[in-house]
């Protein structure tokens, strides 16, 4: 695609989200905070409008019309996941609330079945927390270890520490593939293979990751994937656990309650198949359904446009940045995904934050939910834009000269 039909492709695509054409503090909104959550298209926007509207049921309940057609709709969902991530059958995808939730199920089913007091559970320097802190709960309930693999001062974690990490002690492997406060695209296919040459299983955090690139769980041959719809253009409030179903089958459910059952009596329960077991009372419909449009969606668009539009706006965006004197990008990886965190001499992220805001554009300061990582890069906070399908490399301009702003306001 030459660039004419490409920016035409952007400009028509950007009509497909509402929220992209309004103000903020009058001025046009740029909003760089896609790896916090994206927008969403109005093919999303309708169908849970639809559902709420018109079709809104139980599922997997009712005889009647909507309840079926309500299922049909959930179960159709499943089956887009399955697409996307080129899993072996529907039942290995789980529905959860988000990537969150999945890293839970996993710790406290497959976890508290497989560790035992003295084993270990392998993370990485630039975990997410919701990658720390359900693994560190699992290890102070039965006595095990959290290792760390390091990272070096560009963001990279160090493989030949990695491959001595893993030893007969490793229970579970559970790595971000890309990661969300420093954009780092982790080398995840080789380490998963690294790991299996051991006989260790694999998680994968893909939150960052399902929005920007294609998934093959079958190249991978991950044991794990979770990610969440939010970050991928579709609703809050659901995600997904992909699991081999062997070992989905093999682990106890989580939660007990309605639609996780074949039978109940007072003296026994007997579970349902996977993946039902793992999804115990109402799930969020809507939010299944809204996935899958999103899923939908996103294929319309194509992974070869996504990934070619993605690499330029974060080549222009670091070339950008690191023009501006004083300001030290956080995370300078080889391999990198659309996220541009950064600090600047003498300037709370949080000020940077604000003052971009009162210029309508929105980006994310803080921690990033990766306490670690700032520790380790030795900054309290950074700021951070985060890059998504429908941002304009225009909208990395206006973010360079509002930094420029942010500068002067602090030299006066
Ligand atoms: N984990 C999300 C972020 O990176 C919320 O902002």
């Amino acid at each position: 695609m030459n660039d004419t039909t490409s920016r035409e492709k952007l400009n028509k695509l950007r009509n497909d989200f509402p929220a992209l054409h309004q103000l903020v503090r009058g001025r046009p909104l740029v909003y760089l905070d896609n790896a916090a959550t994206t927008h969403k298209p109005r093919a999303v926007i309708d169908t849970l409008v639809q559902f709420y509207s018109m079709d809104n049921s139980n599922i997997h309940r009712g005889v009647h019309y909507l309840s079926e057609k309500a299922t049909f709709a959930y179960e159709k969902a499943r089956g887009q996941v399955k697409r996307l991530l080129h899993a072996k059958s529907e039942q290995e995808i789980v529905f959860t609330r988000g990537a969150t939730e999945a890293i839970n199920l996993v710790a406290k089913t497959f976890g508290d079945m497989r560790v035992k007091e003295g084993d270990e559970i392998l993370i990485s320097a630039m975990e997410h927390h919701s990658n720390i802190v359900p693994w560190q709960m699992l290890c102070e309930k039965k006595g095990a270890r959290l290792k760390v693999i390091p990272m070096n001062d560009r963001g990279e974690l160090l493989l030949d520490e990695y491959e001595k990490l893993l030893t007969e002690k490793t229970k579970i492997v559970s790595i971000v593939w890309i990661s969300n406060s420093l954009g780092t695209r982790n080398p995840i296919s080789e380490m998963i293979k690294m790991a299996h040459e051991k006989g260790i299983p694999f998680l994968v955090d893909a939150a960052q990751a399902v929005a920007h690139e294609p998934i093959d769980v079958t190249k991978f041959d991950c044991d794990f994937l979770v990610f969440s719809g939010h970050k991928s253009y579709g609703p809050t409030g659901v995600g997904v656990l992909y699991g081999k179903s062997k070992l989905l089958e093999e682990m106890p459910p989580w939660q007990g309650g309605g639609d996780m059952i074949k039978s109940v009596t007072f003296e026994k329960t007997l579970f349902a198949d996977i993946p039902y077991k793992f999804e115990a009372g109402t799930p969020n419909i809507a939010g299944g359904i809204g996935l899958g449009a999103s899923l939908e969606y996103l294929e319309s668009i194509g992974w070869d446009w996504i990934m070619q539009h993605e690499k330029s706006l974060l080549a222009h965006g670091t070339r950008l940045l690191t023009e501006i004197a004083g300001l030290k990008l956080i995370g300078t990886a080889a391999n990198k995904a659309g996220v541009l965190s950064f600090v600047m001499d003498g300037i709370h992220p949080h000020d940077i934050g604000t003052i971009l805001d009162r210029h309508g554009i929105a980006i994310r300061t803080g921690h990033h939910c990766t306490q670690p990582v700032m520790q380790r890069m030795g900054v309290p906070a950074t700021a951070r834009a985060s890059i998504a399908l429908y941002n304009m490399p225009e909208e990395l301009d206006v973010l360079a000269e509002t930094l420029k702003v942010v500068k002067k306001v602090f030299e006066r």
